[in-house]
């Protein structure tokens, strides 16, 4: 394939990208976006197996490298929960970051191959880029490692705070700026290049430790942002197109991801970004939290709540992390269809950051086939609340709690909040009385419009129905 002939097969790559974006953007339209990037990757793997100049030996690499890391790949997609997703997108961010860091090495100590110069005559552009691609995929690598560590339970989702802490990172970042302007202004040292890297390394450790498990979420897609702008470099230095499109669009969509749940969450973008974030937060808890002291809450019966359901004129359901665990999407589906055969309206609230992923109960909802019509968004939804006569909360805690607009000192405080206690009655339906991932208690469960439905939300719901079918 000439040379002319793979940069068009890679501007055909990077448009289908842009496509898979785009259809990305809406449960509708998802599926088509997935297959638009599966298209554009194939095309893209091709065309690079068809480089001018690709030796046999090269291809055979490249296709047991794709062997093996595909065969993972899939092995993992396989076996993934819904609900450790988080982790495996932050496990994957990692390798991103460590891929920028070992293809920046080979350009240094391979350059000829890239046509960037010979060893130790490398081009002044081409150091800063692979310096640059080396320091951030270097920070994504370890960040995203630790936020792996915390997101899995192998290390405590608490903040890790120490004094002067700012200021070290502020003295490593300027550090790193320093050391990367020598190593170009050297014509690239190898010895300086390993020092970028462990001082990365280090960096990227540093920015996650002090972040809370509340606030990981916008960090997982910051480190997205941030493997995308590492692959972009990295993709300047060996002069590869693709690579510097598709790094920007990740770079790009990261960024703007991170911007929407920044303000779902009621958080400065630029604290995430120097990764001062959770310190401020006053330090969330750990998912699951402790079991709270007894108080009377009212509690009431699957069958209770049918019967009142089938009186409501309207319902909005709230679904949340444990509705993803008990997988009632379905049942909760079935619900709905026969309070609409009863004449009510019902609709679905979604917060932006409800579950524990971007867009987890749209995916769970489309997959059970629930109208995108009926389905809501929180600015849209939250006026309709005061009308509603039932918000049948479903395994959705911290995303209700009215601590995020009241108490300063709470984890969750500033984060909008989806306001169910202004329906007439508000269902809970959760096992017990625990918090949620923020480990705060939620008032909510105490007050006089509340009823608690406690057992596993598909099996409550199930109950449901079948008194709704009585
Ligand atoms: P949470 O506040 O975590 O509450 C989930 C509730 O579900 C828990 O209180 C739990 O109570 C209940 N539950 C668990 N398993 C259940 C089951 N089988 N049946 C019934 N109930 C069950 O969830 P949320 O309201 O969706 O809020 C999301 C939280 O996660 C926010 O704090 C958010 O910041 C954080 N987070 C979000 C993301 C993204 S991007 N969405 C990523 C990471 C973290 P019981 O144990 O009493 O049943």
């Amino acid at each position: 394939m000439s040379h002319t002939l793979s940069t068009l097969a890679y501007l055909v790559s990077s448009v289908l990208f842009i496509l898979a974006l785009k259809g990305l953007s809406h449960p509708s339209t998802s599926r088509r976006g997935n297959l638009m990037g599966m298209i554009g990757m194939a095309i893209a793997i091709l065309a690079t197996l068809a480089t001018p100049g690709m030796r046999a030996g090269g291809i055979g690499l490249i296709i047991a490298g794709l062997a093996i890391g595909g065969g993972i790949g899939a092995v993992i997609a396989n076996r993934i929960q819904m609900t450790s997703l988080p982790q495996l997108v932050a496990a994957f961010h990692s390798l991103v970051g460590l891929a920028a860091v070992f293809v920046a090495a080979a350009a240094l100590y391979a350059p000829q191959s890239f046509g960037i110069g010979t060893p130790g005559n490398i081009h002044g552009q081409s150091l800063v880029e692979m310096s640059l691609g080396l320091a951030i995929g270097a920070i994504t690598f370890s960040g995203s490692v630790i936020a792996f560590a915390k997101l899995d339970g192998r290390m405590s989702g608490a903040p890790i705070l120490f004094k002067g802490q700012h200021l070290l990172n502020a003295a490593l970042g300027v550090l790193l700026l320093v050391l990367i302007g020598i190593f170009v202004a050297t014509g690239g040292p190898t010895g300086l290049f390993w020092l970028i890297a462990i001082l990365s390394f280090a960096l990227g450790f540093l920015l996650i430790i002090p972040i809370g498990g509340a606030d990981m979420p916008v960090v997982v897609s910051m480190l997205n942002s941030y493997s995308g702008w590492a692959a972009a470099g990295i993709g300047f230095t060996i002069g590869n197109l693709l690579l510097i499109v598709t790094g920007a669009l990740v770079g790009a969509s990261g960024a703007i991801l991170s911007y929407i749940m920044c303000k779902g969450m009621n958080r400065s973008i630029l604290n995430v970004l120097l990764g001062g974030f959770g310190a401020e937060a006053g330090g969330a808890a750990a998912a699951g939290g402790p079991a709270q002291p007894a108080r009377p809450v009212k509690s009431g019966s699957p069958e209770d709540a049918a019967y009142i359901m089938k009186n409501a004129g309207k319902v909005i359901i709230v679904p949340g992390y444990g509705m993803a665990v008990a997988q009632a999407q379905q049942v909760v589906r079935e619900m709905a269809d026969l309070l609409k055969k009863e004449g009510a309206t019902v609709e679905y609230a979604i917060h932006p950051v409800a579950g524990r992923m971007p867009g987890h109960m749209n995916v769970l909802l489309a997959e059970a086939n629930v109208p995108y019509d009926d389905v809501h968004e929180l600015e849209e939804i939250n006026p309709e609340f005061a009308e509603a006569d039932v918000a049948y909360v479903i395994g959705a805690n911290d995303v209700t709690n009215p601590a995020a607009k009241t108490d300063k000192t709470s984890p969750i405080y500033g984060m909008p909040i989806l306001d169910v206690d202004r329906a007439k009655t508000v269902f809970f339906v959760k096992r017990g009385m625990s918090s949620g991932y923020a480990g705060v208690e939620n008032e909510l469960f105490f007050r006089d419009n509340t009823m608690m439905l406690f057992g596993d939300a598909k099996k409550v719901t199930q109950q449901i129905v079948q008194a709704l079918q009585k």
